[in-house]
């Protein structure tokens, strides 16, 4: 089914809930695999394309291979609505995530939701890194570009992010909270914030 642009004042969803009980991808970096001549042969490769549209994710490379430009990663914390006039979408990453190395090489990401039958892949792509080979061909979804940045076809929902502001930390000595710090950053990996300017949003019919 095809994507339909809306604006983002005419979405439906409660920012309150869809994070936290759907959950969501965020995902970033381009289509073009970058050569490496360091691959270990487990990092996630792009090859040659079976429709003359879309890269095929393969299972593994050689150390030869081009290695995937994109990651994406499960989230269920974050935020929708309104900053510096603009509407904004703020994801929050710990700093071990290999998607984060995507969200701050790139000026854009996506955040992305997914029907119900899905939460199993996101499961996968939540427990997983890409770091350690190619979960996203595990996961079976399907890799969609939008504006040069990585999507999946299955989602019902992509929201088109530009960065406006990233890599803050959160401050352990600002939790007003004490009792945060201790729940949540045992190994105080605490995340770094990531501003982004909602440019587009597709849904689909
Ligand atoms: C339901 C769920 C929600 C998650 N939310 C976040 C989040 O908001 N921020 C974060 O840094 N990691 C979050 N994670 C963990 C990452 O998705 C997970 O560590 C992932 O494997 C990172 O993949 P990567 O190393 O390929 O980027 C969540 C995982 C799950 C299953």
């Amino acid at each position: 089914m095809p994507f339909i642009e809306v604006s983002a004042k005419d979405l439906k969803t409660n920012p309150f809930s869809i994070l936290y009980d759907q959950w969501a991808l965020v995902s970033a970096g381009g289509q073009e695999p970058v050569l490496t001549s360091s691959g270990t042969g487990q990092e996630p490769v792009l090859t040659s394309s079976g429709t003359g549209q879309e890269p095929v994710l393969t299972s593994s490379g050689t150390g030869q291979e081009p290695v995937l430009n994109c990651n994406t990663m499960t989230v269920s914390w974050g935020m929708m609505g309104t900053m510096w006039n603009k509407p904004v979408v703020t994801v929050f990453i710990r700093p071990q995530r290999y998607t984060k190395k995507f969200v701050d090489q790139t000026d854009t990401f996506t955040l992305s939701f997914y029907p119900k039958e899905y939460k199993k892949a996101l499961g996968l792509l939540g427990s997983k890194s890409g770091r350690d080979g190619n979960k996203i061909a595990e996961s079976g979804l399907t890799p969609y570009f939008v504006e040069d940045t990585l999507a999946f076809e299955e989602a019902h929902t992509i929201i088109v992010c530009r960065k406006l502001f990233g890599d803050q930390t959160l401050d352990a000595v600002k939790f007003v909270d004490r009792k945060l710090e201790p729940e949540f950053y045992p190994e105080k990996d605490f995340h770094r914030i990531y501003f982004g300017e909602v440019v587009k949003v597709l849904v689909k019919e």
